[in-house]
C-alpha cells in the first residue's frame, strides 16, 4: 500500500471527502491525517504523496515538507516553488507568459521592523513619486500585500489621499499597488494537477457562501477555451497543482487577478456539491496517479544525492 498524507487546518468537508474517496477506490492507495511529532533529520518519510493544505499558516510544517520531498515524497503543493512565489513576481511572470495583467508596482513599506534607521534605507528614494506611480496604475487602483490571502489588507482607492491614508495603516507589509479592473465578468477557475480546470462565475461582491454562481448562463466557449489555456499556462509556470485562478473580465480580455492561492477553499459550503464533488475526484486521481507513478524529482541538489 503507498501511503497518501494530508495536512489540514480547521476545515474538515474537504479532506474528510477526499480520504473517504481515495480509500473507497481500492487503488493500492491508502490517505490518512498525517500525525507528527519532532523530526529527525535521519527519519525516512513514510508518504508517497502529502497534500499540505495549512503550511501557510502552521509555519513550522514547512521544513518538514521540504524534508519530506527530499526524502522523495511528491507533496502539493510543491513547498519550493510556493515559498518563492509572491503577488508582484507572480504578476510580473504572467505578463511575460502573455496572459494579461493589471498595471501593478512594488512599494516600498511603510514601516521597518525595530533597528532599521534611516542609514539602512539609502536605496530608498524619499518621498515615493505618488503622482507618477497613480499616473500608471490609473484610479481608482488596489493597494495590496505582496503575499496575502484571505482579502486581509485589500484596499480599493479613489483618490490619492484615499490611498495615502490606506498605505499609512499597512505597517510593516510589503504592499503592491495595482490597475482596478473594472470588469463585466468574474471567474474563478480551479486548477488540479497539470491539466484539470473547472471554470466557475464567481462574484466576488456577494457574501462567502453565495459566490460560485452555478446557475449563471455558461461562458462562452471560445473565451472558456481560453481560461482554461491560460490558467495551466500559469499553473505550470507556477508549479501548483492545486489552485484557483481568478480572472477578471474587461471589453472581453481576461485580466489574472489572484492566481497563487495554494490552499484554496475546498469547502463544500463554498463550493456547493458539483463543484465540490469535481474537487474531491479531481484530487483523488492525481493522488493516486502520483502515489502509484511518482516521477522524477528536478532538484539540483538531486543529483548530487544520487551518488
Ligand atoms: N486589480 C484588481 N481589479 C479588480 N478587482 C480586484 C483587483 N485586485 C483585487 N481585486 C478584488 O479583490 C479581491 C481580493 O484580492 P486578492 O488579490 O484575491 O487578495 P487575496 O489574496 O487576499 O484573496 C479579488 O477577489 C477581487 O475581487
Ligand atoms: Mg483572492
Amino acid at each position: 500500500m503507498e501511503r497518501v498524507g494530508l495536512l489540514v487546518g480547521r476545515e474538515r468537508s474537504f479532506p474528510d471527502a477526499l480520504i473517504a474517496e481515495v480509500n473507497r477506490r481500492q487503488a493500492g492507495v491508502v490517505a490518512e491525517y498525517l500525525i507528527m511529532d519532532g523530526t529527525r533529520i535521519t527519519e525516512r518519510c513514510g508518504y508517497r504523496v502529502l497534500i499540505d493544505r495549512i503550511s501557510h499558516e502552521i509555519v513550522c510544517y514547512q521544513p518538514y515538507l521540504k524534508h519530506a520531498v527530499l526524502c522523495g515524497a511528491h507533496v502539493i503543493n510543491n513547498p519550493f516553488w510556493r515559498i518563492a512565489d509572491d503577488k508582484f513576481f507572480g504578476t510580473s511572470l504572467a505578463h511575460q507568459l502573455g496572459v494579461a495583467v493589471p498595471k501593478t508596482v512594488v512599494l516600498p513599506s511603510k514601516s521597518y521592523p525595530e533597528g532599521v534607521v534611516t542609514e539602512s534605507l539609502s536605496n530608498l528614494v524619499y518621498p515615493l513619486d505618488w503622482r507618477a506611480m497613480v499616473e500608471y496604475t490609473g484610479l481608482p487602483a488596489v493597494l495590496k500585500p505582496h503575499w496575502g490571502g484571505g482579502w486581509k489588507q485589500i484596499h480599493r482607492v479613489d483618490t490619492l489621499e484615499e490611498l495615502w491614508r490606506a498605505y499609512d495603516s499597512t505597517g510593516q507589509l510589503c504592499m503592491i499597488l495595482q490597475e482596478f479592473i473594472a470588469w463585466e465578468q468574474y471567474v474563478r477557475c480551479i486548477c488540479v494537477g497539470k491539466d484539470r480546470v473547472l471554470v466557475t462565475t464567481w462574484d466576488p461582491r456577494r457574501p462567502h457562501q453565495e459566490r460560485y454562481r452555478q446557475e449563471d448562463p455558461p461562458i462562452e466557449p471560445a473565451l472558456h477555451e481560453q481560461l482554461v489555456e491560460k490558467t495551466l499556462r500559469l499553473n505550470r509556470a507556477l508549479g501548483y497543482e492545486m489552485n484557483t485562478v481568478e480572472f477578471a473580465i474587461r471589453d472581453g480580455i481576461p485580466y489574472a487577478i489572484d492566481f497563487m492561492n495554494s490552499a484554496p477553499d475546498f469547502d463544500i459550503a463554498s463550493l456547493g456539491p458539483v463543484y465540490f464533488d469535481w474537487v474531491v475526484n479531481a484530487m483523488a486521481d492525481l493522488v493516486i496517479e502520483k502515489a502509484r507513478n511518482p516521477g522524477e524529482p528536478a532538484y539540483r541538489w538531486d543529483a548530487l544525492l544520487s551518488g
